[in-house]
């Protein structure tokens, strides 16, 4: 039997890398004996200007009963970010507890990282980011429009069951790689809620004993993470932290073009979604430029997720095969090659 995958290709670039992704998991399920099938479905800012909203009311039970999710990206000028954003992405990670969300971290061979000394195989790292509360709450709000007076609000919220299962997921994520966690905090600040991040993580590493941990602040973090990559190996962040550093990372790595998310309910109660870490870029939506690597990396991610981790391993060897060839490299890595000049080197690659 199929296993059925939602795919949101939704706005700019997002359209374009999540065809190549498409392409390219049609030529290594052939290869594989993997039978997926899909629907796609046109939610995104392009719906919103027609229809009003971003995606049906009955959105998120269209998608619950799938295997997994597959989007490209969100967002268009001419919608505010916070419309399209929370009328999509936002609800879909929220409603589906997808409480993780995993970004891997390499300097592939071929690839330049503006980092001096970042050299493939020495980088190789994972940000784990909290993915439903924290500082991405929907408590708050602008008082006083208008007046002098006016201000915005926001409260975070972390909560003891929240932080537990991110720190835990890490942990166990560290025993699976080199055993090591760093925990990004900012306790040293005026910031309430990160001493109770790090009373929780220390909790939680007790019952994993064989991993190495250390606490770090948030902006020491930032600063390692271009003078010593090499050094981390699972760092556990919160919401907007884990945001922030894992396009920091993916830069260090080279290019966000790479770079890749799982946002994972590990629970397996609902589908988790898939998408790259990169926005839908408008300044070269509709040029075939984008580097389709990042929802390529993805989609190998669905396919260990989906329980094919031999298909996912050749689509990792295939991205390694295309990215130390100069010639199929996209323009963010310093190369010549379009969208689609990418997709068929990563095709032939795939099919051996
Ligand atoms: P962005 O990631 O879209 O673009 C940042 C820069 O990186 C741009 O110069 C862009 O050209 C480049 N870039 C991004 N992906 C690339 C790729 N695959 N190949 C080559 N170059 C690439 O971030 P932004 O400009 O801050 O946001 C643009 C829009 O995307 C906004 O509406 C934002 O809210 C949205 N956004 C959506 C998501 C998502 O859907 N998950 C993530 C981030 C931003
Ligand atoms: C990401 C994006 C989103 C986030 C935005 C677009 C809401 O930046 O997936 O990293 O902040 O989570
Ligand atoms: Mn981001």
């Amino acid at each position: 039997m199929s296993q059925r995958i939602a795919v949101i290709p939704g706005d700019g670039i997002g359209c374009e890398v999540t065809a190549a992704a498409r392409t390219v998991l049609d030529t290594v399920c052939r290869r594989h004996g993997i039978e997926l099938s899909y629907d796609e479905y046109d939610w995104s800012c392009e719906r919103y200007l027609r229809a009003g909203a971003m995606m049906p009311a009955d959105g998120l039970d269209v998608l619950r009963p799938y295997d997994a999710i597959l989007l490209g990206a969100v967002g268009a000028p001419g919608v505010p970010d916070h419309v399209s954003l929370w009328g999509l992405l936002i609800p879909i990670r929220r409603a589906f507890r997808q409480y993780v969300n995993v970004r891997p971290v390499r300097v592939f061979e071929g690839v330049d990282s503006p980092v001096r000394g970042a050299r493939a195989g020495e980088v190789d790292f994972v940000v784990v980011r909290e993915n439903v509360e924290g500082e991405y709450s929907e408590i708050g709000g602008r008082l006083g429009r208008g007046h002098p007076e006016e201000m915005a609000v926001q409260e975070s919220v972390f909560t003891r069951a929240g932080v537990s299962r991110i720190a835990d997921y890490a942990f166990e994520l560290a025993r699976t790689r080199r055993r090591h966690v760093t925990s990004a905090t900012k306790s040293n600040g005026i910031v309430h809620t990160m001493p109770f991040w790090d009373e929780v993580v220390t909790e939680r590493a007790a019952a994993f004993p064989d991993v190495r941990w250390r606490s770090e602040h948030i902006d020491a973090v930032a600063a390692k993470f271009v003078l010593q990559p090499g050094s981390f190996d699972v760092v556990v962040a919160s919401n907007l932290f884990g945001d922030i550093l894992s396009d920091l990372a993916a830069a260090v790595a080279g290019s966000i073009g790479i770079a890749p998310s799982g946002n994972l309910d590990p629970t397996g109660a609902h589908p988790s979604m898939f998408e790259p870490v990169h926005g839908s870029a408008p300044d070269i939506a509709g040029k075939g430029v984008a580097n389709p690597i990042g929802a390529v990396w993805s989609a190998a991610m669905m396919l260990e997720h989906l329980g094919h981790a031999a298909a996912a391993r050749g689509v990792l060897a295939a991205m390694e095969a295309t990215l130390r060839e100069p010639g199929t490299r996209t323009r963010d890595l310093g190369g010549t090659a379009d969208t689609a000049e990418v997709t068929a080197a990563l095709v032939d690659h795939v099919a051996g």
